[in-house]
């Protein structure tokens, strides 16, 4: 058996060898075949390379963490465990891969397989004593793929993700590197015009010093017609004192909660919300404390009882295809949840984007107890998100007032001529037939996500959003791993859950992710594929 020392010597001379034949001499060592994985240091950050005894692994390969037998793990195998995405080189192909440590049945199969192409390893396990020698398995990416997994992992690094990983289905998709769960259906050139011809009505209709300049925020008149004409089949009229403009939905949600509440206050919501509100909560350091619901939704006797006992005064509902359930709030339930914000003297947030994507949408609760919601109605999921602008309502002047106060706090005024753009758009019929666009997609597609996937994993839905249930063997974390390694990106319930709440067996897929119907189509069946197989889930967490 050869010593550590002489392993390395004839790695070294190895490398050399590859080196000046570019790779064409040199694909083994001791007669056993060899593949080079390139690491980055998880200290240096620079790459080394490591010629490695492999054998085959499905799709990709494996290699073993042997370091001879030594206690310790070798240095390649603590830096893949830092940094996953490597490079290996097998004979003259040169190949992204992930690498991850192989467990259970897996590990086991792969372990005898490496005995016995080389029968030293089992020496080495007994020197090693309780360190178990791990089995990497290096899943051969492709460049969608690895871009994509680049993207999730940035994204659940940020803990964003999952919006915004997250989850979203076909990883092209992200090459826009847009937004995740925008429906992206709309003809470039068409829309390039839309705009062009809406900022040149901008120019031409204001004065331009007057655009780059200071405002007060929260909307010039032009803006708030155009808002109060947006809103109009939703709320009916709205008094102009009670309404603002912001860039989005996001910064509207972090406003209320800062114009509206202290440190440690409690926020009512529902068990699987909305990750911006999670955000922010977490950010402003506010308690997240979800309500008991049934399959219409938040329970209007749960509500009542946990305001009484925890003090909490604010509520969060997203009642209409609820991000991430799809789930919208009908009628008598809204009725019901409005009674109850009067009688406890609650607010809510009302966070609707999606109303307009509903064949039907019920009234909203800031219809129903107007003194007691904000109603906040975002662009950017009927629209775009890249317009920025949202619009709120809010309970009363001094509610608003209080608002556009947190609102300067943060970015002192909005961007005039992106509001302009946006009103422009609202005003002069474009945004209507955008909003067309955007609804006749994003039902075709939800057509084809029922269609697709299995009726029993599939929750009734409209909107952009499907929320799948994930069956045994699967648990949403394996199955979102294995689907990411081919490709599809969906997130998993934890990317919704406030903290301390139990993760629950379902994933969302964002149907506006697929650049188009048939990347869909695709996405959708190997989906489903692989929530009906009985193959168990390759990554075990
Ligand atoms: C419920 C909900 N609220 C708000 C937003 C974000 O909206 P905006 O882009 O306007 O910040 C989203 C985006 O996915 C959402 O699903």
């Amino acid at each position: 058996m050869p010593s550590d020392l002489s392993l390395k010597a004839m790695n070294a001379v190895h490398r050399v060898v590859r080196t000046i034949t570019f790779g064409k001499v040199g694909n083994n060592l001791l007669g056993m075949p060899v593949l080079e994985l390139t690491t980055k240091g998880r200290k240096s950050g620079q790459k080394f390379l490591f010629p490695l005894f492999y054998g085959r692994a499905g799709q990709g390969y494996f290699v073993v963490a042997s370091k001879g037998g030594a206690p310790e793990h070798p240095g390649w195998y603590r830096n893949l465990l830092a940094n996953p995405e490597v490079e290996i080189q097998v004979g003259t192909a040169k190949l992204r891969a992930r690498a991850r440590t192989a467990t259970g049945a897996e590990r086991a199969k792969l372990w005898e397989q490496g005995v016995v192409f080389w029968p030293p390893y089992a020496d080495y396990q007994k020197k090693a004593g309780d360190r178990e020698i791990p089995v990497v398995v290096l899943d051969h990416l492709t460049p969608t793929q690895r871009r994509a997994l680049v993207i999730a992992d940035n994204r659940i690094a940020e803990n964003a993700g999952w919006d915004d990983a997250m989850l979203r289905i076909e990883l092209e998709a992200l090459q826009l590197e847009g937004f995740d769960l925008d429906i992206t259906g709309f003809d470039a050139d068409a829309l390039a015009e839309t705009l062009r011809r809406g900022a040149a009505a901008v120019l031409a209709r204001s004065n331009a010093p007057n655009l780059m300049t200071y405002h007060l925020g929260g909307g010039n008149p032009t803006d708030r017609h155009a808002a109060a004409r947006w809103l109009q089949p939703m709320l009916g009229k709205v008094d102009d004192a009670c309404l603002l403009l912001t860039e989005g939905a996001q910064v509207a949600l972090a406003s209320i909660l800062v114009s509206q509440g202290r440190d440690d206050d409690a926020i009512l919501c529902d068990a699987l919300v909305y990750p911006g509100l999670l955000q922010a909560a977490a950010a402003l350091g506010r308690r997240l404390l979800p309500v008991d619901s049934d399959e219409h939704g938040m329970c209007p006797e749960a509500l009542a009882r946990l305001a009484r006992e925890s003090g909490a005064r604010l509520v969060y509902l997203n009642p209409t295809c609820q991000n991430p359930t799809a789930l919208t709030l009908p009628l008598h339930r809204r009725e019901a949840l409005a009674r109850v914000l009067e009688s406890e003297r609650l607010l809510a947030i009302e966070d609707d984007p999606y109303w307009h994507l509903t064949e039907e949408a019920p009234l909203p609760l800031a219809t129903l107890a107007p003194r007691h919601v904000f109603y906040v109605a975002t662009l950017s999921k009927v629209i775009s998100p890249g317009l920025r602008t949202a619009f709120v309502r809010c309970p009363s002047a001094a509610h608003a007032e209080a608002m556009t106060a947190a609102l300067r706090a943060t970015r002192l005024m909005g961007h005039p001529l992106v509001s302009a753009l946006a009103s422009q758009l609202l005003l002069d019929g474009s945004a209507q037939s955008l909003l067309t666009q955007v609804r006749t997609e994003a039902r075709e597609r939800m057509r084809m996500a029922r269609y697709l996937l299995a009726p029993s994993l599939l929750q009734r839905a409209e909107g952009l959003h499907a929320w799948c249930r994930v069956p045994a063997p699967w648990t949403d974390a394996t199955l979102v791993r294995t689907a990411q390694l081919q490709g599809l990106a969906i997130a998993p319930s934890s990317a919704f859950c406030p903290p301390g709440v139990q993760h629950q067996n379902g994933v969302r897929l964002s149907l506006g992710l697929a650049a188009d119907r048939r990347q869909l189509e695709s996405a959708l069946r190997r989906i489903d594929r692989l929530l009906l197989s009985d193959a168990l889930p390759a990554i075990e967490r």
